[in-house]
């Protein structure tokens, strides 16, 4: 805990504030969550252990009150180790920053470690063998909210085949009844930006639940 100035908690108290202390530095080094990182590093549970050039763990701020999950990495995000560095990369942070969230502030992950060769789908069998690690992560980050961007990080979190049209626009009880907020993926976007519109809703609805009232 980030002790709080004395003067300060003074000040709240007097207006009858009841002072509320920050959570631990996002760059202190919590053993279970470095053990995961570490045991994901060096997987072997799928064949996307021998294609790829490294594992992408996920990134930002370990106190985020939202965490953002992705499909899969794709080729940049491959040999970067970091997830959405791409195109859609860019678009996802721009759809961030609208909603009033800089990269930095929430925590980016995908649902595979791993990238699929070609950028092709990714398996059911590499979903379930991967999945068990995001579930950690969530546990371990313990966001106040999860937005899920595509129809594979929706349907492996919620564990359903309904289609990404039938899920988004809706506040779902996710892992750990965590809610959960469905939009399309940016890469889909960038080719039907028509449907820009209806991601924007989806933003406006996570903003709402998490009880944020501004942002763009
Ligand atoms: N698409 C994803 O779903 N994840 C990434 O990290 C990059 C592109």
């Amino acid at each position: 805990m980030t002790p709080m100035d004395p003067a300060r908690a003074d000040r709240l108290q007097s207006l009858g504030v009841v002072p509320y202390r920050l959570r631990a530095p996002t760059t202190s080094v919590d053993q279970p969550w470095e053990t995961l990182k570490a045991e994901v590093a060096r997987c072997t549970r799928c064949a996307l252990c021998d294609s790829r050039t490294q594992t992408v763990f996920g990134t930002g701020a370990l106190d985020a009150e939202l965490v953002v999950v992705g499909e899969a990495p794709g080729a940049e995000e491959d040999r970067r180790g970091e997830p959405f560095v791409g195109r859609a990369g860019q678009l996802l942070d721009a759809m961030l920053q609208a909603a009033g969230w800089a990269r930095e502030q929430v925590f980016i992950a995908n649902v595979l470690k791993c990238r699929p060769p070609g950028n092709r789908d990714p398996s059911a069998e590499e979903i379930e063998r991967c999945l068990p690690y995001l579930g950690r992560q969530l546990q371990s980050l313990a966001p106040r909210a999860v937005l899920c961007v595509g129809r594979v990080a929706a349907q492996a979190l919620l564990a359903t085949d309904v289609p990404i049209g039938r899920l988004r626009g809706r506040v779902h009880a996710g892992p750990g009844g965590l809610p959960l907020v469905v939009t399309y993926h940016p890469a889909y976007l960038l080719r039907s930006p028509g449907e820009k519109a209806k991601s924007w809703a989806d933003l406006k609805l996570l903003r709402a639940t998490l009880g944020l009232r501004r942002g763009g």
